[in-house]
């Protein structure tokens, strides 16, 4: 499905949002929400649309080129038709697909992996060995800021109890036991005894193993079979997707107030800006993503970091 994106630089964007999703409701399905941003569903295609401190910004999406094309040309004509007072300028950027989507940019992920704290010699050995060991498949490891990252929430939050869907080869089981309290505890949970295995001497070189308690098999029966009660400081997910929105329910029924769920790969590569990716892996982590952001019971943040993570805070 190709999108294309505009930023109409204007000192006026909500006052443009406004008459276009007024205007163009007779024809099309227009949605204004309270936060400043809305949304036109023409037969041909979308668009949605936010004010920003720049101007209004603009999302086209539709099944083709064509529909493409005739959505742009409707929402740029509008808007350059309303604009009696200034002239706006339209520029559609050229369309894209969400899977192709640039999330971080080369240079920017670089910069970033050298200016957070290094991997000591026991992360950097468990990253080689899982390459060496794994091929193709260690891209499922975290990235080394993001398992800084992971050290640092344990230790913010101050766990004591932690909780881990997708274990693969132990990094980020690793880097959550190491920001634990003596004493601390994690469940890691993997459906691989293979690729477990490879991580294990290394939660021993680290001085951690004996925090770690790796359960073996489905992780929504683990997760089911530990008491409903508020007891979890910080949960990591990162295993299948499909199975994303229970294992959220699972663990926000077990968190702590003031706890915290770390979401991995919310942004599927970019497919879940793409409408037209519909798989069940993409219409589960869409949907979660929905179900979060309007979740009474927590505070969320979703962050650009390597394929997006969502941050969840129980209240
Ligand atoms: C993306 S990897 C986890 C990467 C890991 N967090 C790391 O940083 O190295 C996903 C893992 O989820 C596991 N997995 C897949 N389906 C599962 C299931 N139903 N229950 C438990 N684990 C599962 C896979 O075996 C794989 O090791």
């Amino acid at each position: 499905m190709p999108l294309s994106t505009a930023l109409v630089i204007t000192d006026r964007p909500m006052r443009y949002l406004k008459q276009l999703v007024s205007h163009l409701g007779h024809r099309a399905t227009t949605r204004l929400r309270g936060d400043g941003r809305g949304t036109v569903a023409l037969g041909s295609g979308t668009c949605a649309l936010a004010a920003t401190p720049d101007g209004l910004s603009l999302i086209a999406g539709a099944a083709d080129a064509e529909g493409l094309a005739r959505v742009q040309n409707v929402v740029a004509r509008h808007l350059v038709r309303f604009a009696t007072q200034e002239h706006l300028s339209v520029d559609w950027t050229a369309p894209a697909a969400g899977g192709d989507l640039e999330i971080l940019d080369t240079v920017v992920g670089d910069y970033l992996l050298s200016h957070c704290t290094p991997p000591d010699d026991v992360l950097q050995e468990l990253a080689t060995r899982t390459r060496e060991a794994t091929g193709n498949a260690s891209r499922m490891q975290v990235a080394h800021d993001e398992g800084a990252l992971l050290t640092m929430l344990t230790r913010l939050v101050d766990a004591r109890f932690a909780v881990e869907v997708g274990t693969f080869t132990g990094y980020s089981t690793l880097c959550i036991a190491r920001g634990m309290a003596d004493g601390g505890s994690l469940i890691t949970c993997d459906v691989s005894d293979q690729w477990t295995l490879i991580g294990r001497p290394s939660w021993e070189r680290a001085g951690v193993a004996g925090r770690i308690d790796l359960r073996l098999g489905p992780a929504v029966e683990t997760l089911r079979s530990l008491p409903v009660e508020p007891l979890i400081d910080i949960a990591f997910i990162d295993a299948d997707k499909a199975n994303y929105p229970a294992y959220y329910e699972e663990t926000v029924a077990r968190l702590r107030p003031g706890g915290l769920v770390v979401l991995d790969n919310v942004f599927l590569g970019g497919r879940v800006f793409d409408p037209a990716y519909q798989e069940q892996d993409h219409v589960a982590v869409r949907q979660l993503n929905e179900f979060i952001a309007g979740d009474d019971r927590v505070e969320s943040v979703m962050l650009p970091v390597r394929d997006g993570i969502t941050l969840v805070r129980k209240r």
